[in-house]
């Protein structure tokens, strides 16, 4: 964290203590964080489940009363639409030729949550530009206002949008599969994460698995970051294999509420991530991310001889 960014974060943690102080006491708020919660759902691998996640968990936080932006950041390869069926007025470069504003791109789904849809062949958007970043978190801290939780679906390994949005997320869930390529892609976009972009906290899902595996798979990646990187890795728990998440996708529509197979480890899966403590370091909203992406990107060609070694050795033991 820059020298900057601490005095900024203590300078709000001063206005917002004062704020309480001065309060009566009959009123007095305990400390607690305002801005939407955001949540990346990022994959080394692509294929893994992120969207099916994304857009579950989406619905389920609906259900429970919270008001849910989920935005798809895979741009050029639009997802969310495509798997909830949704026809957009608009894509992102909408947003970013300035032709239509945010409020008139955003699609409000049956399920009770807002989509920003992404675009799908829209290959300009597949590495934004700084300015076009700016754009769109400027676009997003004024609709932040109107959400409790932020879930941002993007595309599958480490390019550039994928760290943009992970780095500027209170927290970078990464999923991924038993699937020893899919252990392999995760560790490199954990590493990347966090010796480019400074992130040090993730939570990890293991999708298309039993609880053994899951547990054996989460073991394996801890045992390589834990040797290899500066990083906390937080279980958040497995989900099973079952047809019926391809059924539900083939026809573009969400799991039945009573499906047997996938929905009761969704829904404790989804409690468990949502009822989370909030990350009070990260958790100053969009912009305060950007100021942090930023600096972080200065060292982005970090990568050197005994990086890779670290790598291939990394590699090797997964
Ligand atoms: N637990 C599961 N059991 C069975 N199939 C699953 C499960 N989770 C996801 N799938 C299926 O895997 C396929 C890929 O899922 P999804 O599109 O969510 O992956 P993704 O990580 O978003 O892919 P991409 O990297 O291309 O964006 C879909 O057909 C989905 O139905
Ligand atoms: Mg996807």
């Amino acid at each position: 964290m820059s020298a900057d960014m601490n005095e900024e974060a203590g300078h709000q943690q001063a206005v917002f203590d004062q704020a309480v102080d001065e309060q009566p006491t009959a009123v007095k708020q305990p400390h607690r964080i305002v801005s939407p919660r955001v949540i990346s759902i990022s994959s080394g691998k692509g294929g893994v489940g992120k969207t099916f996640m994304s857009v579950h968990m989406a619905a389920h936080a609906a259900k429970a009363g919270q008001r849910v932006l989920l935005i798809d950041a895979d741009l050029g390869l639009a997802n969310v639409d495509v798997m909830l069926g949704l026809h957009s007025s608009g894509t992102m470069q909408n947003l970013l030729t300035g032709t239509t504003p945010f409020e008139e791109l955003i699609v409000h789904c049956p399920q009770g949550f807002d989509v920003l849809p992404g675009g799908s062949g829209l290959y300009e958007l597949t590495s934004l530009n700084v300015s076009e970043q700016q754009t769109i978190l400027d676009n997003l801290r004024e609709a932040g206002e109107n959400y409790d939780l932020i879930l941002i679906d993007t595309a599958a390994g480490i390019g550039d949008n994928v760290l943009y949005f992970a780095s500027a997320s209170e927290t970078a869930l990464v999923v991924l599969t038993p699937d020893p390529t899919s252990l392999t892609d995760a560790y490199a976009l954990i590493k990347v994460l966090s010796q480019q972009r400074g992130v040090r906290r993730f939570m990890v899902l293991i999708n298309q698995t039993d609880e053994i595996d899951g547990h054996i798979t989460f073991k394996r990646l801890l045992s390589v970051t834990d040797r290899y990187l500066d990083v906390y890795l937080d279980y958040v728990g497995h989900v099973p294999q079952h047809l019926s998440a391809r059924r539900a996708i083939q026809q573009q529509r969400l799991l039945n509420d009573n499906d047997p197979a996938l929905r009761p480890y969704l829904d404790r899966l989804f409690d468990h991530i949502l009822n989370r403590p909030r990350d009070a370091s990260r958790s100053g909203g969009l912009q305060f991310f950007w100021e942090h992406t930023l600096s972080a990107g200065l060292d982005d060609d970090t990568t050197d001889a005994s990086d890779r070694d670290d790598t291939l050795q990394a590699q090797g033991a997964l």
